[in-house]
């Protein structure tokens, strides 16, 4: 059972796609999940409509502060997995969330990381983690990363980010053409013809791993002492000019 919640104040960091594509997964594996879209575009729930996923996959997508509580007390109770896709907004809902949930991911762009809303991300929820007294296990996600980046220069961005006790996803989500379609054609990455998106094969490959990995941290032993604002402001600075530093 795993609560995991998608954030970064950056829009179009790639989070409603690591949300579909671990909804996917979860449910291609047998597991009951819930997706929670709390995003006002309502982009999750448009594709959750078109993917065909029958009773695997709950679609929720009137969450509020007032509601969110309730609606995973309910969720938890039915469902295996529950994947909570947020807005590009930094308020309460998202800090609602994070504080609600076994993982919070946050996806950053590719190679060349814009990670300003990130850092304002980690810094919100270690804001929740302190005033809640509550570790929240969080980790960030390289996304949309060019399949031409070299393993060597992921493992280098790793490096930088695990040394500054940013754990991170060991599997990026790779810029794949199938992981636009599924939105413009409607279903799954299951449910695609392989003779109408390229590299079809490596996108499944790059979602189960990817889907793997996120499942050990949710329910693994990786929470790890949240950083303070300052480390995290510090942080960033120390990742350029890889990474933006958080504005003042
Ligand atoms: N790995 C990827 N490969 C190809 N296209 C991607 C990938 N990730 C995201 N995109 C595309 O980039 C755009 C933004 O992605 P997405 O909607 O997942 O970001 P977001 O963080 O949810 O954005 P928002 O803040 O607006 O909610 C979309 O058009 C999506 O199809
Ligand atoms: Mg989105």
């Amino acid at each position: 059972m795993a609560v995991i919640s998608v954030a970064n104040a950056k829009g179009g960091s790639g989070k409603t796609t690591a949300a579909v594509l671990l909804a996917t997964e979860f449910v291609a594996r047998g597991a009951r999940t819930a997706l929670l879209d709390c995003d006002d575009l309502k982009l999750a729930a448009s594709w959750a409509r078109t993917a065909r996923l029958g009773e695997g996959l709950t679609l929720v997508d009137t969450v509020a502060v007032s509601n969110l509580a309730g609606y995973l007390k309910a969720l938890r109770a039915t469902h295996e997995h529950i994947v909570i896709d947020l807005s590009g907004a930094r308020d309460a809902l998202v800090a609602f969330a994070a504080g609600l949930s076994d993982l919070v991911l946050v996806p950053v762009q590719g190679c060349a990381m814009d990670s300003r809303g990130a850092a304002h991300v980690l810094e919100l929820i270690d804001l929740v983690s302190a005033n809640s007294h509550k570790p929240i296990n969080r980790a960030v996600v390289l996304s949309r990363v060019n399949p031409l980046v070299t393993t060597r220069a992921l493992r280098s961005v790793k490096a930088v980010l695990d040394g500054a006790k940013i754990p991170v996803i060991g599997t990026p989500v790779i810029e794949r053409a199938a992981f636009r379609d599924m939105f413009e054609t409607g279903g799954t990455l299951y449910s695609i013809a392989a003779d109408r998106t390229s590299n079809l094969d490596k996108a499944v490959l790059n979602m189960r791993v990817f889907a793997d990995e996120v499942l050990r941290f949710a329910v693994g032993d990786v929470v790890r002492k949240p950083l303070v604002r300052a480390e995290v402001a510090a942080t960033m600075r120390a990742m350029q000019p890889a990474v933006a530093a958080p504005a003042p």
